[in-house]
């Protein structure tokens, strides 16, 4: 596309590439390039962006970029990449309680404070895309598959496939799909009428995740619990009957998360220098599939920050 390829590559996904521009840019340094961003992406970052949030990539296309169809995002560029890249780069001792809580914080931050207060889910919060600058100062990149909350009911997610991985789904939020999935049988009797729509709860487990890996150096989600995933999703044709796959699926998701944090408190040594961390994060994780209760985002907050 416009012969864009050709340069550096600085990170490719399942949809897009982000190139590294040949030019400089007199104020903002090296520019980075996502060739067929979303038009949704630019213009949530157009939104964010100007605002100069700590947390968000500063955007450099113009106002009227927003409209374009064959979409070119031109951000800031980070030079150390992504933070999932960047950890693997660090010294076991390196990652200490001290950089982890800086990170934390300023995930906890921006994402809390300053993206959701401004009406916008990220929806694919992970390490790969948050981008770093230097260890103080980290920002998040990849709005594709954010959204405006105010028109959040135009992005109802109808079936579980839509949802493609594993990591992107909030269990309690499956195990809500199951109850409603319960409901619509018993009164329509067709499963593609359930609906969910999308909320900033699934953005609050897509933290916790991302917090996980960040600390214990692992994917929430390992091979086995994607294997779960993908064979439950398979099954779905094979059963006759709809509203009991729905239920096993739904089961399979929310046992799975709970298992990995039960094993993971279990594996909890007070001598680890990121034990009151780790131990904050599975707390978390645990109210998260225990409860019904709303997130207190406050609390959260105030709770985090007594392990400064
Ligand atoms: N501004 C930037 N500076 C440096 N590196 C970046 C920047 N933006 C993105 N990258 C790198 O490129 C990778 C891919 O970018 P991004 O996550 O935006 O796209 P993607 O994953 O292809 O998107 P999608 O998930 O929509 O397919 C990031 O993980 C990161 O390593
Ligand atoms: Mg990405």
């Amino acid at each position: 596309m416009r012969g864009l390829e050709k340069y550096t590559i600085l990170g490719e996904g399942v949809q897009s590439k982000v190139v590294q521009a040949p030019r400089k840019d007199e104020r903002y340094g090296d520019i980075a390039i996502k060739i067929e961003a979303t038009s949704s992406e630019v213009y949530n970052l157009s939104i964010l962006s100007p605002q100069n949030l700590t947390c968000v990539i500063k955007y450099l296309g113009s106002d009227d970029d927003k409209d374009y169809k064959a979409q070119l995002l031109y951000m800031e560029k980070a030079d150390h990449g992504n933070l999932e890249d960047f950890l693997k780069t660090l010294e076991p001792e390196e990652l200490n309680h001290n950089l982890c809580f800086n990170l934390m914080e300023q995930i906890i931050y921006g994402l809390l404070q300053e993206i959701h207060p401004n009406n916008i889910l990220h929806l694919s919060v992970k390490l790969a895309n948050i981008v770093v600058f230097d260890e103080t100062n980290i920002k998040f990149v990849d709005f594709g598959l954010s959204c405006y909350m105010l028109l959040t009911f135009k992005r109802e997610i109808d079936t579980p496939e839509r949802l493609t991985n594993l990591s992107r789904i909030a269990p309690r939020r499956i195990k809500a799909f199951r109850d409603k999935a319960k409901d619509v049988m018993e009164t329509t009797r067709n499963i593609n009428y359930i609906k969910i729509i999308i909320s900033p709860e699934e953005d609050i487990w897509g933290l916790y995740t991302t917090l996980y890996q960040l600390l214990f150096n692992k994917s929430f989600n390992t091979k086995e619990g994607i294997k779960l995933f993908d064979t439950l999703i398979k099954s779905r044709r094979s059963h006759l009957n709809q509203a009991i796959w729905y239920e096993k699926f739904c089961d399979g998701i929310y046992q799975y998360s709970r298992s990995k944090v039960r094993e993971s408190f279990e594996s909890l040594s007070e001598d680890d220098p990121l034990y009151t961390l780790k131990l904050f994060i599975l707390g978390y994780m645990d109210t998260y599939l225990n409860t019904d209760a709303p997130i207190d985002i406050e609390q959260l907050q105030q709770d985090f920050l007594k392990l400064r």
